[in-house]
């Protein structure tokens, strides 16, 4: 029996009108991202929810049995933002066929502030089907993909306070739990482990990349059957880790114009066959 599976990240829905409070502005990092948004990134994503929108529309035409979401719903964790953006991506969520997994991007969990929003706002998305091997973070978070796969979240976003630092991190207790969890016999033998978080596998640039992405390679390290998933960078590509069969998919941004973009996976047996969506004239396609 095939599998078909949808992954996508970085929406970054626009800020809602009335979203902003004086007391949220003039949080140090804020003040400076919001000159900076406002300069350079709002007219990227201003349709972000036509782009939302978009893909509902593909999905009623191209039905999956389950999404994969890599984070990135909102731009500075405002609470307003959350009350506005948390329903619309659900709703998106909800419309797999068998069920969904997420993860924050850094941000959702842009202050200190946000991990309590995004508990608050994104609770039905924290829900594991193996919820004994959730750490006190709330991942990583466990999804059965019918018999043969799994989808496996854990979080590697964070809040830091200087502006010029979305560097993101595995908290070390995720780190052990991830590594039980790939021992695990009804892990280990499903022929397919997608392993989903929203910073890339590596340490590309110091204040932009993984801090610890070197200890999380050596959890991977000698494992078969593993794909890797992210977001956080917002063109989509493909590559293998190191000296290893592992393929890693970017997914890029679902709505930066001009580069909107999903992985579409086709799962058959041993096989997993992933396709390119593209937004074109005005609906998303996948790639011939
Ligand atoms: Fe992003
Ligand atoms: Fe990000």
């Amino acid at each position: 029996m095939s599998l078909r599976i949808l992954h996508f990240s970085d929406v970054h829905l626009p800020v809602p009108p009335g979203a902003y409070r004086l007391t949220e502005i003039f949080h140090p990092k804020r003040g400076v991202a919001l000159i900076n948004f406002a300069l350079r990134r709002a007219a990227k994503y201003r349709d972000a929810q036509q782009k939302l929108n978009g893909l509902r529309d593909f999905l009623t035409r191209e039905p999956v049995d389950y999404l994969l979401y890599t984070g990135d719903t909102l731009n500075f964790g405002l609470e307003g933002e959350f009350m506005a953006g948390a329903p619309r991506l659900m709703e998106t969520l909800a419309l797999a066929r068998r069920g969904a997994l997420a993860v924050p991007g850094n941000h959702d969990l842009y202050t200190h502030g946000g991990r309590a929003l995004h508990r608050k706002y994104f609770a039905p998305l924290l829900r594991s089907d193996l919820p004994e091997a959730c750490t006190p973070t709330g991942f990583p978070l466990v999804r059965w993909l019918g018999d043969d796969a799994v989808a496996i979240a854990f979080n590697s976003a964070r809040p830091r306070l200087p502006f010029w630092d979305s560097s993101g991190r595995v908290p070390a207790l995720e780190l052990d739990a991830l590594e039980q969890l790939l021992d695990m016999p009804e892990i280990a033998a499903r022929r397919h482990i997608f392993l989903m978080t929203h910073y890339p596998f590596d340490e590309a640039g110091y204040f932009h990349g993984l801090r610890n992405s070197r200890a999380l390679l050596r959890v991977l390290q000698g494992r078969e059957n593993l794909v890797l998933l992210h977001g956080h960078n917002h063109r989509p590509y493909t590559h293998f880790l190191p000296d290893s069969a592992t393929p890693v998919y970017c997914a890029g941004s679902l709505s930066k114009a001009g580069g909107e973009s999903f992985w579409f996976f086709d799962l058959f047996g041993t096989t997993v066959n992933a396709r390119r969506g593209h937004w074109r004239n005005a609906r998303f396609v996948l790639a011939e």
